[in-house]
């Protein structure tokens, strides 16, 4: 009997297309590059099952050149923007994502950003590189501390929490804003609960890690920008969008905030033209948060199993639409 089909739209972990490949019959996209639309299109074309990357959209038109045989989407990061999960959902097509297993590097990689942002890491390394390191001086390269500030989280998910609790250690004031309050956090942890507005009022730090959806598009412009602190620092480990990066340009080039610290664009990646590039106020690395090499290897041991349990039509290990198990 011949094998079902998957099609993986990138390299990811040996171990993780080795499992996959006792079962199933493995298309591998080698390229470094993201298939075309036109390339993806075809090769979806009659497969059991697709291992799919934050850059594939996965959309009904996708779903309907596939045909009615895809019994798995397998998203190999936990954010899934890019999938239509209603119109997954509606097909009774389970959508797995790679919860929990980045939740800790990531929040290293926001408090990366959050303390070179803050100090001027980038701008003050660009310097000793380019020869302008030419004297100790008192008024050279001075930064925002981060020891005693307010802490602005967000979107209070898995990420954001452990992004709040790494700042006991510089202790900060914390406060939050979700739609879900957490008082189980508020009492072991001291979080604050407050609006928005509240956040961008009173924080030194604004760390972003809220979903991308048509609520949060935009979420921060520039009347968001206006009432921050002229110290601020906001970091956006989440998605590019989320922020208007017109708007960020703004209030950057005239310093009405401090400084921003930026995984994630809008678009992916930045063109080198983008005015943002020209900020020396804002460090900008490219959509690596979850990049270590543990959890890269989990994430794609994750999104293998989802993949297989998909196709055996088992129940994935993370499904992000449950309700098609009702
Ligand atoms: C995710 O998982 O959604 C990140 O953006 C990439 O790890």
């Amino acid at each position: 009997m011949s094998k079902p089909r998957a099609l993986v739209t990138r390299g990811i972990f040996d171990e993780a297309l080795e499992m996959i490949r006792e079962t199933i019959d493995v298309d591998l996209w080698e390229d470094e590059m993201p298939p075309s639309r036109d390339v993806l299109l075809e090769k979806v074309k009659g497969v059991d099952g697709l291992l799919c990357l934050l850059t594939d959209k996965v959309d009904s038109e996708l779903m309907d050149t596939a045909g009615p045989q895809l019994k798995v989407v397998s998203q190999i990061a936990v954010g899934f923007d890019n999938i239509d999960i209603p119109e997954a959902t509606r097909r009774n097509i389970p959508v797995g994502n790679t919860p929990d297993v980045l939740t800790q590097t990531t929040a290293d990689a926001a408090w990366a950003l959050l303390l070179a942002a803050a100090r001027r890491i980038g701008e003050s390394e660009r310097a000793v590189r380019s020869g302008n390191w030419r004297t100790w001086h008192p008024l050279h390269y001075l930064g925002q501390d981060v020891y005693n500030a307010t802490l602005g989280i967000i979107g209070m998910g898995r990420i954001g929490i452990e992004v709040a609790k790494r700042s006991s250690g510089f202790n900060m004031q914390v406060l939050y804003s979700d739609i879900y309050r957490r008082e189980d956090l508020e009492k072991e942890y001291g979080f604050k609960y407050v609006d928005l507005e509240t956040i961008y009022k009173e924080s030194d730090f604004i760390s972003v890690h809220t979903v991308l959806s048509e609520e949060t598009h935009h979420l921060i412009s520039t009347k968001e920008f206006g009432i921050m602190k002229n110290n601020a620092v906001i970091v956006n480990a989440a998605r590019g969008p989320i922020i208007d990066s017109k708007a960020l340009y703004k209030a950057l080039s005239e310093q009405t905030i401090a400084a921003a610290g930026l995984d994630v664009t809008d678009p992916e990646p930045i063109p080198v033209d983008d005015p943002l590039l020209t900020l020396e106020n804002c460090v900008i690395v490219p959509h690596i948060a979850s990049a270590s090499v543990k959890t890269r290897r989990e994430m794609s041991m994750i999104s293998a199993e989802n993949l297989i349990r998909g196709i055996k039509g088992e129940r994935l290990l993370t499904p992000v639409n449950p309700e098609v198990y009702d």
